[in-house]
């Protein structure tokens, strides 16, 4: 049965500061990937504060929303069946040092901070982080 879904990708401010951002959208498109809606945008400490609110206890959310909103970053609603997984798994493990080869934070991340990319964990939050950013 099909099951197509949307994600939310965050190309973070590390990757597009290096100029890898046509290289990691063209990772999603090679895995068939749909890039609906896309911008580029730079947002507010305190927006970077509601975005990753479920972290507001972990001892690295300061230093989290820091660096989110330290410069541009490209939002991006990917399409795809069973998108939020597919996104997981091209991603990598959260820090690059576990990631498995040909995954997007093995190729790029530069550590737990600085991993490039940031992917909805679920159904439920991709509804939320896709809302956070595109509904007007
Ligand atoms: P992301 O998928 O964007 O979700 C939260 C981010 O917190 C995560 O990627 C990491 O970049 C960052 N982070 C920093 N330290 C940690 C940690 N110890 N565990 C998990 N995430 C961390």
């Amino acid at each position: 049965m099909s099951n197509k879904e949307q994600t939310l990708s965050i190309i973070k401010p590390d990757a597009v500061e290096r100029n890898l951002d046509n290289e990691i959208k063209e990772m999603f498109r090679n895995k068939g990937f749909e890039i609906v809606n896309e911008k580029k945008i730079q947002i507010e400490k305190s927006e970077a504060e509601k975005f990753y609110k479920v972290h507001e206890t972990k001892p690295f959310y300061n230093d989290l929303c820091t660096y989110l909103s330290s410069g541009p970053i490209i939002v991006m609603i990917l399409e795809k069946e069973d998108a939020i997984l597919a996104n997981r798994e091209l991603m990598g493990s959260t820090n690059p040092k576990d990631a498995k080869e040909g995954t997007i934070r093995e190729k790029y991340g530069i550590s737990i901070d600085k991993n490039s990319v940031h992917g909805s964990d679920s159904v439920e939050n991709a509804k939320i982080e896709i809302d956070f950013f595109f509904k007007d």
